[in-house]
């Protein structure tokens, strides 16, 4: 198969980043179609860690092109940023194309992200405040600049010129400065001289490289549960980090997408507000946190903890078509004595077989839960499923048959190596 497709399938911070990265090396093409700098993880290559935001995880394998699509959303500080931290890095060999459709994210749309969380109060999402939402608005109201703006300075000002004006009404209502249309231009002006060679209909060179079968890996951002459309509305991202999202934001066909690995923690983590029918606290949550270093790698925010979820992991796999499944971070779980498993949802004394498509009739279910033993042996060098602690062996064919669903990846610790793959996928 010469394309893979990678989703989260909770609420981010699954550990896609590892397993992209391990993927990324066999690629001739990572892509990254949609979210922006809200998304973050770490890599290691060489023994070095490199935090990426924004660009794919092949950037660090010089035979691989890397693709920001036209989904994406991004803020051009950050990019040069990131690329300057590489630099620095001696990372001075890479292969990157933007999409002339991408949406520019300007200091603008961080400002409102802020003001209106503010304004929120007792309501408000939990943004990573990086502006994502407020620029996903400006784009469907066709009042954003595209990077293909960069390639045109004169006309990217009179772009610059209509739309201003109608920011400086929004910010003005939360009490913010008005911004000055030069200075933009001259932000964007630098950004085009550094970037312009990058520019390009990634539609073309992306069609052409799959009917040339190139080998195509779509890396993921978000997580399924925080989609615009199908997560817990509103307490999610304003793009879809759904597969099924990648043609329309990439501009392949449906036909691209035809092996989907899901990426699940073998437990359940979420930031920001929210539903989360299987959240733990207390002491055992303590240990997961700590044990999995649970904080924010973009917000620092801790996360909340929950057991897994098989209601939500199966709605996910059923509306992304997930074909197979790695686990990740399944060391954690060596810090509880006992492991449970959200098995079934309850609504006002019902079970019910789905998950609820609002946040009322979300947080009023109640979980079942079966408890499976931990383990107490590291793991981190096991090389093969039958390595593993008979424990650990059940934990995993337990969800298996749950999920109904063959879980092909197991990471057993942090370090790159530490991977058992049971089945070959890309
Ligand atoms: P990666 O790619 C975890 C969450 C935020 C918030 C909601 C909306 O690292 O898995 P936004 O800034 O997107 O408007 O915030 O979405 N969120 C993430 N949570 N991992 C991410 O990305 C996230 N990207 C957005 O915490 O609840
Ligand atoms: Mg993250």
């Amino acid at each position: 198969m010469s394309t893979l497709a990678i989703e989260g399938m909770q609420w981010g911070d699954e550990g896609k980043g590892k397993i992209t990265d391990l993927y990324a090396m066999k690629a001739d093409i990572v892509v990254r179609s949609q979210g922006g700098n809200n998304a973050g993880h770490s890599i290691q290559h060489n023994g070095v860690r490199y935090a990426l935001r924004l660009l794919p995880s092949g950037i660090l394998n010089e035979h691989v092109v890397n693709v920001l699509a036209d989904g994406m959303v991004i803020n051009p500080t950050c990019l040069l940023e990131e690329l300057d931290n590489l630099n620095n890095k001696g990372i001075t060999k890479y292969n990157l194309v933007i999409s002339s459709r991408a949406t520019i994210l300007l200091p603008y749309h961080i400002e409102i992200d802020k003001a209106r969380e503010e304004a929120l109060k007792g309501n408000k999402i939990g943004t990573t405040k990086n502006g994502i939402g407020p620029c996903y608005e400006d784009k469907a109201a066709r009042l954003s600049i595209r990077m293909g703006d960069l390639l045109d300075l004169e006309s990217l000002k009179n772009r610059l010129e209509a739309i201003v004006p109608i920011k400086n009404l929004q910010l003005q209502a939360f009490g913010g400065k008005p911004v000055d249309i030069d200075e933009i231009f001259d932000l964007l002006k630098d950004v085009a001289i550094k970037l312009k060679d990058r520019i390009i209909d990634t539609t073309v060179f992306l069609r052409k490289a799959y009917k040339e079968n190139k080998k195509i890996l779509f890396e993921g951002a978000q997580g399924a549960m925080l989609c615009l459309n199908y997560g817990t509305f509103p307490y999610v991202t304003s793009s879809s980090p759904l597969v099924t999202a990648i043609p329309n934001n990439t501009g392949l066909p449906l036909t691209a997408v035809n092996q989907v690995l899901g990426i699940m923690k073998a437990y359940s983590t979420r930031v920001g507000e929210g539903p989360f029918p299987s959240e733990i606290d207390g002491d055992i949550a303590h240990r997961i946190r700590e044990k999995g270093h649970e904080y924010g790698t973009v917000t620092k925010r801790p996360r909340r903890v929950g057991w897994l979820d098989i209601p939500q992991l199966k709605y996910v796999k059923e509306i992304s078509g997930i074909t197979s499944i790695a686990i990740m971070l399944l060391d954690v779980l060596s810090a509880v004595e006992e492991i449970k498993i959200v098995t079934k949802y309850y609504v006002d004394g019902k079970e019910i077989d789905y998950v609820p498509s609002t946040v009322f009739e979300l947080s009023k279910v109640k979980v079942e839960t079966i408890t499976l033993p931990s383990w107490k042996e590291d793991i981190s060098n096991c090389k093969s499923f039958e390595e593993l602690p008979i424990n650990c062996q059940k934990y995993i064919e337990t969800i298996e048959k749950l999920l109904e669903c063959s879980i092909d990846i197991i990471s057993v610790s942090p370090e790159k190596d530490a991977t058992i793959i049971r089945k070959e996928l890309f």
